[in-house]
């Protein structure tokens, strides 16, 4: 089975710490094209190095446009206030930059629990515009229902708190796949109006080096870095 990313979707990842919702966010943008935005609350180490890996740079105030991905990692003062973190999306939103916007912790995000503009519009406008969206959370209890409700795809690792499983449970309207463990790495996908299945840990393909089409050969052409994920 092939698990991707689909273009205008919106895309959760959730998961206790640890359960390896970033590991397998950043694979599935590995398959996106077009410019990508990180948001990176926490300024998680492993996503540092993950971005470094990519080539993506890390930023402090997010550009008016870019190339590419970026990690934006908001300086303190903002990361205390979600919704000035909120309306640099909402800005986006307004200018149509389009691009993918990954997400690492949607609760950071929220003030409350509720959700502002930035974050609303990426999920109700965001498909018509042709936004991508992927957050990950390991507290949905903290995250709007209406983020749970309103995404397209889930990926759905052990959660341990029960009102986290409740929460989710709630908006999926299905218990049997908010568990209480599944082994280590191992998640649920969701897509919505399909059976859920439940998945093996994603293994990191072997970057396969595809050698541009000899047409394609022109001063610049790079060979293509083809991501797939297997399961
Ligand atoms: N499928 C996998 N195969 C191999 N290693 C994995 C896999 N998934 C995650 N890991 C490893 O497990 C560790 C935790 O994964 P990850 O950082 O993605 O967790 P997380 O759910 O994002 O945690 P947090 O909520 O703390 O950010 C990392 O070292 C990561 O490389
Ligand atoms: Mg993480």
């Amino acid at each position: 089975m092939e698990i991707s990313l689909k273009r205008s979707s919106r895309g959760l990842l959730v998961g206790k710490t640890g359960s390896g919702k970033s590991f397998l966010g950043l694979h599935l943008l590995d398959a996106v094209s077009g410019p990508i935005l990180a948001v990176d609350t926490k300024w998680s180490a492993s996503l540092g190095k993950a971005a470094q890996e990519r080539g993506w740079p890390t930023v402090s105030k997010v550009p008016d446009e870019w190339e590419g991905g970026i990690l934006w990692r908001p300086e303190a003062e903002m990361l205390a206030n979600p919704y000035e973190l909120d309306a640099v999306l909402d800005d986006l939103v307004i200018r149509h930059e389009i691009c993918t916007v990954y997400i690492d912790e949607l609760y950071q995000l929220h003030k409350n629990g509720r959700a502002g503009p930035g974050i609303i519009g990426l999920w109700t406008r965001g498909r018509e515009m042709g936004f991508t969206v992927l957050a990950a959370t390991q507290r949905p209890a903290w995250v709007s229902t209406f983020c749970l409700t309103e995404s397209d795809q889930y990926y759905i690792f052990t959660l341990t708190l029960p009102d986290d499983r409740k929460k989710l449970a709630e908006a999926l309207g299905c218990p049997e796949i908010v568990p209480e463990a599944v082994p280590k790495h191992w998640f649920w996908y969701v897509l919505q109006g399909h059976e859920a299945v439940l998945c093996q840990p994603y293994q990191a393909p072997k970057k396969v080096l595809t050698p541009a089409p000899v047409n394609d050969i022109s001063e610049g052409s790079k060979a293509r870095i083809v991501p797939t994920l297997i399961l």
